[in-house]
This record gives C-alpha cells, sequence and structure tokens, in this order.
C-alpha cells in the first residue's frame, strides 16, 4: 500500500444546515479507499467516532455491514434516519464500548474528536465537561482496549488524525494519539493524506488545523 495518497476534501453528501457549522466529517473517498483495501462484502464495519455517519453511509454503499457509536443524540439520530441498518447506529459512549451489544467486527474506521494540548475542554463528553490533554491521551488506551476485545483477530484498526497548529503552537496530537494506542495495538505505520481543494491560508473551513494533511494510523489486533 501507498503511505502518501492524495484525496479530496470535499465531501459529496449533503447534510442539514443545522451541522454545517461543525461539519467535522472526513471525505467519503477516505472511507472508500480504506474500504477497498481491508474489506470485503458483507464485513462488519465499526466507526465508535461515528460523527454524521460518513464510514457507515459509504460501508452499506458498498454492501458492508456498518456499526457505529455517536455521543451527540442529534449526530446520531440524523444517521439513524439515513441508515438503512437503522439499529447498529448507538447512541452512547466510545469509553463504554463493552456496554453495548456489537458483534465482532472485522475493520475499524475513524476519526476522534481533536483536543490542542492548552485546551480544557473534555472532547469524549462532547466538550461539556471539563479535561486535560493527560487525560484525554490516556481515555484513548481505555477505549481501544475495548475495541482491540471488539475485533476479530488479525483485523485491522485505522485512525485519522492531523496534528494541530494553534496561534503558533504545534499540539503533536497524531504522535501523541499513535503512541497510546500502540499501547494497546499493534502500531503498523502511518499513511499520510494529502488533502486537495484546501485552503491553508484562509483556514477556510475545508480542512483547517493549519495542515493540508493528516494521517491514517494503521493498527492490527495481533
Ligand atoms: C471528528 S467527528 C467524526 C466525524 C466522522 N468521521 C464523519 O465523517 O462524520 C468526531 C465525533 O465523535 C463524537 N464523540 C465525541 N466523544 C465521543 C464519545 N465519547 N463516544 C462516541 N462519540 C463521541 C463527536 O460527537 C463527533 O461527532
Amino acid at each position: 500500500m501507498k503511505t502518501i495518497i492524495t484525496l479530496s476534501k470535499i465531501q459529496r453528501r449533503e447534510i442539514p444546515e443545522r451541522f454545517r457549522r461543525d461539519d467535522n466529517r472526513f471525505s467519503e473517498t477516505l472511507v472508500e479507499h480504506f474500504l477497498e483495501e481491508y474489506t470485503r462484502k458483507g464485513d462488519i464495519v465499526l466507526d465508535i467516532f461515528a460523527g454524521l455517519g460518513t464510514t457507515l453511509f459509504v460501508a452499506e454503499d458498498m454492501e458492508r455491514i456498518p456499526y457505529g457509536i455517536e455521543y451527540d443524540e442529534q449526530r446520531c439520530n440524523y444517521i439513524r434516519e439515513n441508515l438503512e441498518h437503522k439499529e447498529n447506529i448507538l447512541h452512547g459512549d466510545a469509553l463504554k464500548l463493552f456496554e453495548y451489544n456489537i458483534p465482532k467486527c472485522d475493520f475499524c474506521l475513524t476519526s476522534p474528536p481533536y483536543m490542542p494540548k492548552d485546551d480544557i475542554e473534555n472532547p469524549f463528553t462532547a466538550y461539556s465537561t471539563q479535561g486535560s490533554y493527560k487525560q484525554y491521551l490516556q481515555d484513548y488506551g481505555k477505549i481501544y482496549k475495548q475495541v482491540k476485545q471488539i475485533m476479530k483477530p488479525g483485523t485491522t484498526i485505522v485512525v485519522e488524525v492531523s496534528n494541530l497548529k494553534n496561534h503558533g503552537e504545534v499540539t503533536t496530537l497524531a504522535w501523541d494519539v499513535s503512541k497510546e494506542i500502540s499501547k494497546v495495538l499493534h502500531f503498523e505505520g502511518e499513511i499520510v493524506i494529502k488533502w486537495e481543494n484546501v485552503n491553508t491560508e484562509t483556514n477556510d473551513g475545508i480542512y483547517g488545523y493549519g495542515y493540508d494533511h493528516s494521517y491514517c494510523l494503521v493498527f492490527r489486533n495481533k
């Protein structure tokens, strides 16, 4: 597999007006790329931070079986309204993965909620409680320990994440997340996604975070 790929950041799926201000989806092209590489028809595909459902919708279009968890109830409802496998999107918390009745999965693709290192709001409660960067990183360990249990042996887990440039400071989020998850899953390496259709000068919301690339961290459940 190539370790640098170029994809368009433009999302094909129209979303309702109410979600457009916080549109932090990845593009369908990213999901298609990894599903082609790591899955076959009929496989179970998991996204534990389902967002507005990109992984799940593309999985369904490609005749895979989607499962997802989303913390935000409105986002979850939106996915449920538009997914064929309606019962497979759960309103819940990735930190409590064990509590849900999710079958053993063949592939996991997700993009977590981000946190700059000096923030004090916890991304894993949709920024509704206080937190710290240290706690946030530790939570990745708790979450991915559970992901490991839910995945079939030998399967692949991909996490899309970027470093963050914020007011002249860089949060090395991608490095830190890979280090944390590596404690529980085998790190196979990173794939650099070079995003097209991104304007880093104006930070016009097409990508953001001060970069025109992100990383897909590839782990294996050995
Ligand atoms: C970057 S977005 C994912 C976007 C998704 N890849 C897409 O294309 O639609 C991260 C999502 O994780 C959700 N989230 C945050 N904390 C969570 C948690 N503890 N459990 C499950 N979902 C959570 C957020 O509400 C947000 O929708």
